[in-house]
C-alpha cells in the first residue's frame, strides 16, 4: 500500500504541540482552555445514535466497522483458526489475547524495515501499521466450559487453565492493513508478537535493583517475567509505546496479615492482594506473597517496549512509579522536558505527572530514549480555588524521610500512594486516562466514579459519585505555549457525567453550556474511562458502566472549545456487558479503532450459557473480546 500524504496540520500528538497557535488565556469556567473564536473546532456531524442495551455493537448512518481481532485469533501464518475446545498455553501465547483494552496504532513506512523507527514514524502512513494492544485480564468462567458463575468462577481450577491465563495476559503487537475489503491482519508480519507472563523484562530507573524487587529467582532485582492488569498507556515520539500494569494485585494470592514484614503487609493490602484471589499461587509460586514475598513489588508499573523492533526486550520504568498504573500520555515539545500525565485508578488516589531530567531532541532517539528513566515524579494537588499544583515525590524533601518509613528514593516510588498521600495530593474519584489535547493544550482527566466518596471537595464535587466526571487541567502560558513543565496550573470542571435531567443531585450531569437543542436525549453519559482526541481537537470518550443507568457503554464525542464544549454525541455503542476500550485514530483520522471488553460478562453468563456469543453469533463459539476497525466507505475522516 501507497503511503498517505502527511497531513502538516497534525502529524502526531507530540509534533503538533510545538506547532500550536493561538490559545486564548483563561477567562472563566467553561472557557478557560479556549482558543480565540476565529479558531473553529472541527464539526461533529455524524448521525448520533440512540442509548440502546443489546447483543451487538452499533454505528451511526454511514459508517462500518470490520472485527479486526478477537480473543484466540491467530498472529502467525499458518496456525489454525480458533478453536475453545483445543486450546493450550502454547498455543495461546502466538494468538490474539483477552479482554483488550489500550490500543496504539504505529504506522509502517513501505520502504523501511525492523528498527528503523525514526522513518516508521515519519511515514504517517494511515493504511498500514502495527496495531499494539493491551490484554488486561482473563476470566476463566467465559474462557473455559465447566465454570459456575460468580466471583469464585475466577480461580483457575487446573494448572493448564492458569498457564492459557497468564498466555491470554499481556499486549499482542500485529501488522495491519487496509485492503479494498476492508481492514485485516498480516499474518505473515515479522513485527507480530505477544507479550505475556512469560516475556523477559528489564527495570530500569531509581527503584531497580533495590533489596524490595529482588527474588529467589531473581537476587538482581532487575529482572522479570512478564507484565499483567494493562489497561491502557501511551507512546511516545521516540517509537515505543508505554502499557499500565493496572490491577496487579489481582494476580496475587495469600494473606498481608501473615506476614512479618509490617511495610511489605501494609503494601500488599494497599493492592488488595487477599487468600480470595485468583489461585494462580497454587499452580505457579511466584504469584502466592507467603513463597516470594517481594513479586508483587515488581508489578504496578508502566512497560515500555520497542513494537518496531520485534527482538527489543521490554522494560519497567520504576521512575513513574508503583500504583495501579491507568496509562501514561505524553508531551513532548522540542527542547523542553518531556511531561507525562497518569492517573492510578483506584478511589481515592491520585493524578501523577513526570518531568524527565533531561530534554527531548527530535530525531536523537538513543537520547530520548533514556528520557522516561530520570526525572521526576509528581502528584496533583486540586484546590478549592481553581488552582493547583504538583507535589514532588522525592526521597528527603518533606516528609518523604525516614521516620516515616521511607530509606530512599525506591522507597518512595514502590510506595507512591503512601509518599503522595503524606505530601497532601487530592484524593480523587478513581482516575483513569489522562490525555492532553494537541489542539489547547490542556489535559484531560477522566474520572470514573466513587461511591465510595463521602467528604466531597472541589475537584471531586459529589459524594458518592456514581456517573464521574472529567477535569481539565489549564498549564500557565497562552498563545498555544502552555508550560507542562511548571508546578502551577489552573483547573476547570469539564463536565460531570450522568442524565442532565436525573432528580438526584448526586447523579445529575452537567455538559458545557447545555444550550437548548445542544445535546439529545441520547448525548449523555456515565462513567468515563478512556479518551482520545482527533484531529479537530475534539474529545472521544469511551465508557465503562452506562449498562447500571440502562444502556450500552459506547463512546460519546465532543468540542472542547465553543458554544459546544463539552455537549457530546453518542457515537458508538457495544453490545450488552461489555466496556469500550481503546480508542485510537490512525494519524489521518479516518479509521477509528475501538477494543470491546468482556462482552457477555455479567449475571449468571458463562461459557457454558453465555448472555450471547457476540461477534461471531457462532453456537461453538464463546462471545470474544475483539477489536473494531471503524471507519467511512467514503474515506472521510470518522465524526465529519
Ligand atoms: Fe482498567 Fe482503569 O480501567
Ligand atoms: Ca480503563
Ligand atoms: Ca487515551
Ligand atoms: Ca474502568
Amino acid at each position: 500500500m501507497k503511503n498517505l500524504p502527511p497531513d502538516p496540520s497534525r502529524r502526531t500528538l507530540f509534533k503538533a504541540i510545538g506547532a500550536l497557535t493561538a490559545a486564548g488565556a483563561s477567562n472563566g469556567l467553561l472557557t478557560a482552555c479556549s482558543r480565540s473564536k476565529d479558531v473553529e473546532q472541527a464539526g461533529l456531524t455524524f448521525a448520533e445514535i440512540p442509548h440502546r442495551l443489546d447483543d451487538n455493537h452499533h454505528l451511526p448512518d454511514g459508517y462500518r466497522a470490520d472485527i479486526l481481532l478477537r480473543w484466540g485469533d491467530p498472529l502467525h501464518a499458518g496456525d489454525s483458526p480458533f478453536d475453545p475446545a483445543n486450546l493450550d498455553a502454547h498455543s495461546q501465547a502466538r494468538r490474539f489475547g483477552y479482554n483488550n483494552d489500550f490500543i496504539a496504532f504505529m504506522p509502517l513506512d513501505d520502504n523501511a524495515g525492523p528498527g528503523e523507527n525514526a522513518r516508521h514514524l515519519a511515514s504517517d502512513n494511515s493504511v498500514r501499521g502495527l496495531l499494539c494492544v493491551n490484554h488486561e485480564y482473563t476470566q476463566p468462567h467465559l474462557m473455559f466450559p465447566g465454570y459456575d458463575d460468580g466471583y469464585k468462577a475466577t480461580r483457575g481450577v487446573s494448572a493448564e487453565h492458569v498457564a492459557i491465563e497468564q498466555a491470554a495476559c499481556g499486549h499482542a503487537i500485529t501488522e495491519i492493513e487496509k485492503t479494498s475489503t476492508g481492514w485485516q491482519p498480516v499474518l505473515d508480519s515479522p513485527y507480530n508478537r505477544r507479550i505475556t507472563l512469560s516475556t523477559a523484562m528489564g527495570i530500569v530507573g531509581p527503584a531497580a535493583g533495590d533489596r524490595r524487587l529482588q527474588t529467589s529467582a531473581d537476587p538482581t532485582g532487575k529482572t522479570v517475567l512478564g507484565t499483567v492488569g494493562n489497561c491502557a498507556g501511551g507512546k511516545t515520539p521516540w517509537g515505543t509505546v508505554l502499557i499500565a500494569e493496572e490491577g496487579f494485585g489481582g494476580a496475587f494470592q495469600g494473606d498481608p496479615d501473615n506476614i512479618a514484614d509490617p511495610v511489605e503487609a501494609l503494601n500488599h493490602h494497599v493492592f488488595d492482594i487477599s487468600p480470595a484471589n485468583r489461585n494462580w499461587g497454587d499452580h505457579d509460586p511466584r504469584f502466592d506473597i507467603g513463597q516470594e514475598l517481594h513479586e508483587p513489588n515488581r508489578f504496578g508499573w508502566m512497560v515500555e517496549y520497542d513494537p518496531y523492533d520485534p527482538q527489543s526486550q521490554p522494560r519497567k520504568l520504576t521512575s513513574l512509579g508503583r500504583f495501579e498504573h491507568e496509562g501514561f500520555t505524553l508531551v513532548c515539545k522540542p527542547g523542553q522536558p518531556v511531561v507525562a500525565y497518569g492517573g492510578d485508578d483506584d478511589e481515592h488516589q491520585f493524578v501523577y505527572r513526570y518531568v524527565s531530567r533531561d530534554r527531548y531532541e527530535p530525531g536523537k532517539d538513543s537520547h530520548n530514549r533514556a528520557l522516561l528513566v530520570e526525572g521526576t515524579l509528581f502528584a496533583g494537588q486540586f484546590n478549592e480555588d481553581g488552582s493547583g499544583r504538583w507535589l514532588p515525590l522525592v526521597f528527603g524533601q518533606g516528609p518523604l524521610k525516614p521516620e516515616n518509613g521511607f530509606h530512599n528514593q525506591a522507597d518512595v516510588l514502590i510506595d507512591a500512594r503512601r509518599a503522595a498521600a503524606l505530601l497532601g495530593a487530592t484524593p480523587m474519584d478513581r482516575p483513569e486516562d489522562v490525555e492532553t489535547n494537541p489542539v489547547n493544550d490542556c489535559t484531560y482527566v477522566m474520572l470514573t466514579k466513587n461511591k465510595r466518596r463521602a467528604v466531597a471537595n472541589a475537584a471531586n464535587p459529589r459524594p458518592k459519585n456514581a456517573t464521574g466526571h472529567v477535569l481539565e487541567i489549564v498549564p500557565p502560558g497562552i498563545d498555544g505555549a502552555r508550560d507542562h513543565v511548571s508546578d502551577q496550573f489552573r483547573w476547570n470542571t469539564f463536565l460531570l457525567g450522568g442524565n442532565p435531567n436525573a432528580e438526584d443531585p448526586g447523579e445529575r450531569g452537567a455538559y458545557g453550556q447545555q444550550l437548548p437543542g445542544t445535546i439529545s436525549p441520547h448525548g449523555w453519559f456515565a462513567n468515563p474511562d478512556n479518551v482520545a482526541f482527533d484531529l479537530g481537537g475534539n474529545m472521544w470518550i469511551a465508557t465503562d458502566g452506562c449498562e447500571s443507568f440502562g444502556f450500552h457503554d459506547g463512546l460519546w464525542a465532543m468540542a472542547t472549545e465553543g458554544e459546544l464544549r463539552a455537549a457530546p454525541r453518542h457515537f458508538f455503542g457495544c453490545p450488552r456487558g461489555a466496556e469500550v476500550c481503546g480508542p485510537e485514530f490512525t494519524p489521518d483520522g479516518t479509521t477509528l479503532f475501538v477494543a470491546v471488553q468482556h462482552p457477555a460478562d455479567g449475571g449468571r453468563s458463562t461459557f457454558d450459557k453465555p448472555m450471547h456469543r457476540w461477534p461471531d453469533n457462532d453456537p461453538a463459539l464463546p462471545p470474544r473480546p475483539s477489536v473494531l476497525a471503524i471507519y467511512r466507505p467514503d474515506g472521510k475522516r470518522v465524526g465529519s
